[in-house]
């Protein structure tokens, strides 16, 4: 049985279940994760590759890693953990992913409510007059421009600039909201994003962590669960079929 009494309890009780994830819930579809062991920024420099100054210095080189980025996770599939998120719809009422990554595969697993804190790959939109240009294929390596003349960039975050305010807006409300959220796959040191299961635990609810390790965040939780994501999620939903019943 993986589920403690308490976690039982309160998902016996639950409404409302907030997921929180970050690189480590894709990790077992084949994207890298950021920090650790094979990590993207133990072999790229974030400032060369992930700020406005970069791509204003080298556009070109800025986007084409960003279309190796787009082709890998084009190429890979949702996983155990994502699509067990997904079933989680079946037995409990609202069920809301806030996540950090920005590989889209949480909708492609079909979750229903995804905020995105840091943006979508599959998305694009122009530096200067801020036109769309979502889920193009873009076969070329070099900066595509605007018919306005300015610079695509792609619709990700970068270092020093402001998450979405609506999806921040709207993942904080999720998770001071909810009955229960699960903190998985991330290392919980990248803010504000890292605030957000911190709130659920000030709004008095219940928060698991789903990782390899410890992380930073670790002592502020009601439980660790360690294990990859891929087990652990699909592992607790099936203790869960043991007691809910799916939804009408
Ligand atoms: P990190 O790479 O910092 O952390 C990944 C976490 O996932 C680590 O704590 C691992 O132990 C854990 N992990 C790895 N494989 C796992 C598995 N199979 N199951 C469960 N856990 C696993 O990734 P993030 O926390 O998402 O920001 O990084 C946060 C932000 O830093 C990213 O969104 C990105 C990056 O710079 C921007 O691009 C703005």
């Amino acid at each position: 049985m993986i589920l403690s009494d308490s976690l039982k309890n309160e998902l016996q009780h639950a409404g409302k279940i907030v997921f929180f994830t970050g690189a480590g819930i894709s990790a077992e579809s084949g994207v890298s994760t950021f920090r650790g062991e094979g990590g993207i920024w133990n072999k790229f420099k974030p400032e060369e590759l992930a700020s406005f100054q970069a791509f204003m210095k080298n556009a070109d080189m800025v986007w084409e890693w960003y279309q190796y980025r787009r082709k890998i996770v084009h190429d890979v599939v949702p996983n155990a953990a994502h699509l067990a998120i997904t079933e989680f719809q079946k037995y409990y009422p609202s069920v809301v992913v806030v996540t950090q990554n920005i590989d889209n595969l949480h909708t492609r697993a079909g979750n229903k409510e995804v905020y995105e804190l840091h943006g979508n790959i599959e998305r694009n939109y122009c530096s200067a007059c801020k036109k769309r240009y979502d889920f193009l294929e873009f076969k070329d390596n070099k900066v595509p421009r605007c018919e306005c003349g300015g610079l695509i960039r792609p619709d990700v975050v970068w270092f020093g600039e402001s998450l979405p305010p609506d999806e921040l807006a709207a993942g904080e409300f999720a998770a001071e909201h909810c009955d229960v959220l699960f903190s998985v796959g991330t290392s919980s040191i990248v803010y504000p994003a890292a605030y957000i299961p911190l709130q659920t635990k000030k709004a008095g609810k219940y928060v698991v962590e789903v990782n390899l390790t410890e992380t930073e965040q670790t002592r502020y939780f009601d439980e660790l669960i360690k294990g990859k994501a891929g087990e652990v999620l699909p592992a607790i939903l099936e203790e869960i079929k043991m007691f809910r019943k799916p939804l009408p």
